[in-house]
């Protein structure tokens, strides 16, 4: 048997004994009671009655074990001209300063902390600082408005939320406080306490009595020491998008998330402790969280916290300088940021400037890689270039091509096969399993592997509906695909109304939500049409209320003004048009598919259950008129 496969069935076969073996390589205060938990089921636990703390394992482990002096994390920030290196010796005394910081301010085991930062050292830093004392992190990506910020503040509510004075997003300087200050007066809960890094980019002006600068506490703090914790207590929260305005919070453990992730490092990426890494995310994603910040510092690795974009920061050989000047052996990025660079650099000019001599390979993922682009990225590098597939809830890869394991040939469009851990299968509607070749629901049977989502924050009625009632006895990924022949999966897309906007994850249902509640809207659909560097973009079609006379740019501007008010610019809400009606079924729901299907210039069938076929003729006209339904 081949070696990917014999480890694949292990997995599936018995997952005790393998989880139970690669658990060893994460240092435990109390060994488990039980790999598997199922006595809660579908509620599945990993390493039930086991104690251990992850910063401990991320850091203090590597001080002690004699990696003291290699660097933890390289800070490289073009948009500042900053370079900076942490050894591991001196993360440990930043996080636990802090972790001295945060205790100090009343927080305690269990206690959630959230953190608002930009792209600098000291997210790490918090983000460890909690996991240090057994709180509960609960990141927020910079790019979202006060309005989400307000809404995760309500449902994690946070005693302390740690920000920065503000970041530079490309050329432009944004101030984080204020945004900050508004999302506070939005939430009903209101956290006591803030802290602030102050950059020297741009002053934030502080609230007496709540505001604490980060500099001058960190100084006075005495370091605090790890905490034990179940392996079963949360480590993060992680919010994402879902089909309605209210985000999922996902929650992360500490036990089976550090033994995925610390397995993951060597089995899927093929990086050994010791090496350089980087992904080219943010820290508001579960990229920054998986491997940015934990998978790597597990690992005993160096990481890379980047500040700037693959282009304009200054040009588009940004991502070939870091690799070279630091010796980077794997990348990870969103496809979207190859698209870029291509637009920017199609023959790869800026490459030619530098050695990337140890660069081994480019993974991946948060968006279908469509074969252009890794047929552009694998001919410019000469290298692996590997497709994978995962999920927030995940938090590590599904699908992959294991380079640790057995490298597999590729096959454009795939993202190769299941990880250990994930039987992957394709179900009919009915839950059936369909044969090879034929596209279907995407499902993993339960129990998922260590370092999944145990549940939602608060809301395990959500967490069944989302994800195990739809097909009982698995977990329903919402995306859609097949398996070939070869045992290759394709991920197709999502079937909910979640869309990938520059590999980032973004709801249309919400989106929908926000113009509904514009006082000259009747009702509204916001779909995600095909768009050629950032993969999807939003397009909303709004109808009017009967006797209302507006005019078009003007009702256009204010719903693109709406979005960005209340998401923020990441959402990439550009487009909207004004339509007399909207295309629908006998029973009442709106055809999103089929015009998303007539933006993207496709052939489509008129449903059909549809009510009035003539109004498809009417979208396609509108829709023209914005740039789109082009074939
Ligand atoms: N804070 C505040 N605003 C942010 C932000 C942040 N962290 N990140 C993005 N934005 C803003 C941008 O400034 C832009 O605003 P604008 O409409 O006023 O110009 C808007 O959100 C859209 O940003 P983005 O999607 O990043 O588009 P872009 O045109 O500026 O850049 C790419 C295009 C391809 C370079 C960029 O999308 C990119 O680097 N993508 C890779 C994404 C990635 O790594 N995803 C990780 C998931 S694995
Ligand atoms: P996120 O939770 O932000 O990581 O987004 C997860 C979603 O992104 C998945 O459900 C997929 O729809 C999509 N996705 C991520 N990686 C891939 C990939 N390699 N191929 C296809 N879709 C992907």
């Amino acid at each position: 048997m081949k070696k990917y496969d014999e480890i694949f069935k292990k997995s599936i076969t018995d997952p005790e004994g393998f989880w139970g073996e690669v658990a060893r390589d994460i240092d435990w205060f109390k060994k488990w009671d039980s790999v598997l938990d199922g006595s809660n089921k579908p509620f599945y636990r990993w390493f039930s009655g086991g104690e251990m703390n992850t910063c401990y394992n991320a850091v203090d482990r590597h001080v002690k074990n004699g990696r003291a002096d290699q660097v933890a994390i390289i800070y490289d920030s073009p948009v500042t001209n900053t370079i900076q290196k942490i050894t591991y010796k001196e993360l440990l005394d930043q996080v636990s300063r802090f972790a001295g910081v945060l205790k100090g301010l009343g927080v305690s085991k269990g206690d959630t902390v959230i953190i608002y930062m930009p792209m600098v050292p000291q997210a790490a830093v918090a983000m460890l600082a909690c996991s240090r004392l057994g709180a509960v992190h609960s990141v927020v990506f910079g790019g979202f408005a006060p309005h989400e910020l307000a809404i995760r503040i309500d449902d994690a509510r946070p005693k302390v939320i740690v920000t920065a004075s503000g970041a530079i997003e490309g050329r432009k300087v944004l101030e984080y406080k204020p945004m900050v200050n508004k999302a506070i007066e939005l939430a009903t809960h209101k956290p006591g306490k803030c802290v602030v890094y102050q950059r020297a980019i741009v002053k934030a002006e502080m609230t007496e009595g709540r505001d604490y600068d980060w500099d001058e506490m960190i100084k006075a703090a005495e370091p605090a020491e790890c905490v034990p914790v179940k392996a079963t207590d949360p480590l993060y929260i992680l919010y994402t998008s879902g089909t309605t305005g209210k985000p999922k919070g996902i929650v992360r453990d500490n036990g089976g998330h550090a033994v995925a992730l610390r397995w993951s490092f060597e089995n899927i990426y093929n990086v050994k402790p010791g090496e350089v890494y980087w992904s080219a995310s943010d820290v508001g994603w579960v990229v920054g969280h998986s491997y940015i910040i934990y998978g790597p510092l597990l690992t005993g690795c160096t990481t890379i916290i980047f500040e700037g974009k693959p282009v304009g920061t200054p040009d588009p050989g940004a991502f070939w300088r870091v690799i070279s000047q630091h010796g980077v052996k794997v990348l990870f990025t969103a496809p979207t940021a190859f698209r870029a660079i291509k637009r920017d650099d199609p023959n790869g000019e800026y490459l030619r400037k530098y050695d990337l001599g140890g660069f081994r390979y480019l993974f991946l993922a948060g968006e279908r890689l469509d074969p252009d682009t890794y047929h552009w990225a694998s001919k410019l590098l000469d290298r692996p270039v590997i497709d994978h597939w995962w999920q927030t809830e995940t938090g590590w890869p599904i699908t992959a091509n294991c380079m640790g394991i057995e490298a597999f040939p590729v096959k454009p469009g795939s993202s190769t096969k299941p990880v250990p851990g994930f039987d992957v299968q394709i179900l009919d509607i009915n839950g059936n399993p369909v044969s090879a070749g034929t596209e279907g629901l995407v499902a993993i049977k339960l129990p998922l592997p260590p370092g999944t989502l145990p549940t939602l924050w608060k809301a395990e009625q959500r967490f069944l509906e989302a994800y195990i009632n739809p097909l009982p006895g698995y977990y329903f990924t919402s995306d859609g695909g097949y398996i070939d022949e070869d045992g290759y999966v394709f991920v197709m897309g999502r079937v909910d109304d979640v869309i990938n906007v520059a590999g980032h994850r973004l709801s249309t249902g919400e989106m929908e939500e926000i113009i509904s509640t514009h006082k000259d809207i009747a009702e509204c659909a916001v779909f995600g049409a095909e768009d050629g560097l950032k993969g999807q973009v939003p397009v909303g079609l709004a109808v009017l209320k009967t006797g209302v006379e507006r005019a078009e740019g003007e009702v256009q501007q204010e719903l693109v003004r709406m979005i960005r008010e209340e998401i923020g610019a990441i959402a990439c809400f550009k487009q909207a048009a004004v339509v007399k009606r909207l295309p629908k079924t006998r029973s009442g729901k709106i055809l999103r598919a089929t015009m998303r299907k007539i933006a993207d210039g496709k052939e489509y069938s008129v449903p059909s259950t549809i009510d009035d076929p003539a109004i498809l003729g009417e979208i396609e006209e509108a829709l023209k008129k914005i740039g789109y339904a082009k074939r």
